[in-house]
């Protein structure tokens, strides 16, 4: 229960006011809803006593208006509680879209978009109705339910009393069975959450997928994946129908009682043939509230699995602690110190506790040389460009993600100005450094978007400007109509490696960062876009710090410091020209056999 009051505190209460109008309509609907068969009953006796036309022709209205009445305040009753549910779960929804992405990278390569669509929207969803109607649908039924028993009462003592136990009697019953089907739908949950994840991956891997033929494997896992949706699902469906098949069978056992307690008094004159009538309308209606009550139990055990994932993933704290309050001077080149520094990615939960089974303390101390990377140490003054080098996995993407906090060290200390990392609020650190990676992400949306990453607060002159800045302008005019507002595709499927990294170029220069990181792509360009990249990195780079891992011979040559790496570990450092003219040096070797292809 404390988890539902902590989502209902949070979601629920600033939507109070609109419920207590559900609530209101709720009331207004219990009270005709108990008027009507009374009607009935008085047209039914009228008629048996040969009563005016007249007379009974006003009743048949009465019913008529009250009956449209109901269905009026049904209709605004599934409109109140539709808007309170969604509105609430929006707010839950952008909230833990936002945990999400405010959590370390560990738990995303932990899970997978498609398992985080199924719990911001999914379960999330399922709270939905609890959110609308649960307390209000409770309250009514209850409220009904107890209307109708005292109606029944005013009746005859007798039939209250039989209906009363007869109530009590459903309720335990179904209060019995309503968690016969919980676990199935969780399976079931369980089992749809994988298969979003699964095709979630393969369609944004279709190229490759396509490219290797590989289509008729991935939709035999796919029908692999389905089977088990469809078991859950359907064996959820069928236990959740048994349980409810079962109230079916007790409301026809209500209905029998209504009809022979009716007979009986009837034949012993205590009731009119009306009032006969009006019992088994009494005894139909009560369906409706213990109906109402044993689904909402049922949704509620739903909303109890959503809402326990839900919190869950709201408690998740990040890896990465954002606590830092120091301040980076703006607009000005910052320093980047690195000292000691070690780092091994954190391993997937299963792999670790599979390793840690077996672990001694020998291996553990073995562990610490194990580190992905280790003993990396420079130091970078305001305004110099630091050329990483090394093979593919060699570490130096590993690096960069360091120094924006995608990780934190497991040893070592760097500094960016003259903070630690940690001191500094992850946003001004993130802010302050310009990042370009390998992999450039575009977004379905027009150039402006992509470029401002969708800040409205940038102007077009600004981003013009940067264009120009960056040499641009002249492929900027090649666009086709629409200028900024040329949409790109998904993923930037039109453009080049080349034209994506200088688009990339030109959302960090709008945000004029301290620090530079340039992730070179290793694919050969055209030497159009090769001369017009240049021509961007030296004016990007102008008056930053930079760190530049290079594959590139001309990109090497602006880097006043050398950094090699192999295997994780750091095999030479210095000034560049020093190593250069070093012809012992790992560097100068380097450039003597290809640059090019010994980093490739
Ligand atoms: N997210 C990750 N989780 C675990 N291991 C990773 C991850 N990213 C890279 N690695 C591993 O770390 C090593 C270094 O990778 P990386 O830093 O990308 O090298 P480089 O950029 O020099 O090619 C590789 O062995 C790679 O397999
Ligand atoms: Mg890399």
């Amino acid at each position: 229960m404390h988890k539902y009051r902590l989502l209902l505190s949070r979601y629920f209460k600033p939507y109070l006011r609109q419920a207590a109008w559900l609530g209101a309509l709720l009331l207004a609907g219990v009270i005709l809803r108990l008027l009507n068969p009374q009607i009935l009953r008085n047209f039914i006796d009228a008629a048996s006593a040969h009563a005016a036309a007249s007379v009974m022709l006003r009743q048949a209205g009465w019913y008529l208006v009250i009956a449209i009445l109901i269905q009026g305040l049904s209709l605004a009753e599934t409109w109140l509680a539709t808007n309170i549910g969604l509105l609430a779960t929006n707010r839950l929804r952008s909230d833990l879209a936002r945990h999400c992405l405010g959590l370390d990278m560990s738990f995303h390569k932990q899970h997978t978009p498609g398992e985080m669509i199924e719990r911001v929207d999914g379960d999330v969803g399922t709270l939905g109705n609890f959110f609308s109607r649960f307390v209000v649908e409770i309250a009514g039924s209850l409220v009904l339910m107890a209307g109708i028993l005292v109606m029944m009462f005013t009746i005859d003592w007798r039939v209250g009393i039989a209906f009363s136990l007869f109530t009590a009697l459903t309720l335990l019953l179904t209060y019995r069975l309503k968690d016969a089907a919980v676990p199935h739908y969780r399976k079931a949950r369980q089992a749809s959450a994988e298969l979003f994840g699964f095709l979630e991956e393969r369609l944004s891997g279709t190229e490759d997928v396509r490219a290797n033929g590989a289509v008729g494997y991935v939709l035999r896992r796919f029908y692999q994946q389905s089977r088990p949706v469809l078991r859950h699902w359907a064996t959820a469906a069928g236990v959740g129908v048994l349980s409810f098949g079962s109230a079916w069978v007790l409301f026809a056992i209500g209905a029998a009682i209504s009809l022979a307690l009716g007979a009986y008094l009837f034949q012993h004159g205590l009731v009119t043939i009306g009032t006969v009538f009006l019992i088994f309308r009494y005894a139909d209606l009560l369906n409706q509230p213990l109906d109402s009550l044993i689904r909402q139990f049922q949704d509620l055990q739903q909303a109890g699995a959503s809402a326990i994932r839900v919190l869950d993933l709201l408690a998740l704290r990040s890896a990465i602690p954002d606590m830092g309050q120091r301040e980076l001077p703006s607009g000005t080149a910052l320093a980047v110190h690195c000292e000691e520094v070690a780092f091994s990615y954190p391993q997937p939960e299963g792999a670790r506790s599979i390793a840690e089974g077996n672990e001694d303390e020998n291996t553990a101390q073995a562990g610490e040389a194990d580190h992905l990377l280790s003993g990396i140490n420079f130091h970078l003054p305001p305004g110099t460009i630091l050329g990483l080098l090394g093979r593919t996995g060699s570490g130096k993407t590993t690096l960069t993600r360091l120094l924006v906090r995608f990780y934190d060290p497991v040893q070592g200390v760097l500094r960016l100005g003259d903070a630690p990392l940690p001191e500094l609020p992850l946003a001004l650190l993130r802010q302050r450094i310009g990042l370009v990676t390998q992999d450039i992400q575009l977004f379905d949306a027009s150039l402006r978007d992509n470029l401002t990453l969708f800040d409205p607060a940038i102007p077009d002159q600004r981003i013009l400007a940067a264009l120009a800045e960056l040499g641009l302008l002249d492929w900027y005019g090649t666009l086709p109509q629409g200028g900024l507002n040329t949409k790109l595709e998904p993923g930037g499927s039109r453009l080049s490696a080349g034209e994506a990294q200088l688009l990339a170029f030109v959302r960090v220069f709008l945000r004029d960062p301290g620090l530079i990181i340039l992730d070179e792509a290793s694919s050969r360009l055209d030497p159009v876009t090769e001369a017009r990249l240049d021509r961007a990195v030296e004016r990007l780079l102008q008056g930053r710090t930079a760190i530049i891992i290079a594959h590139r011979l001309r990109t090497v040559q602006r880097a006043d410091r050398i950094l090699i790496l192999e295997n994780g570990r750091q095999v030479e450092y210095g000034e560049r020209q020093a190593l250069a003219n070093d012809a012992g040096s790992l560097f100068a070797r380097l450039l003597r056999t290809g640059l090019e292809e010994a980093l490739a």
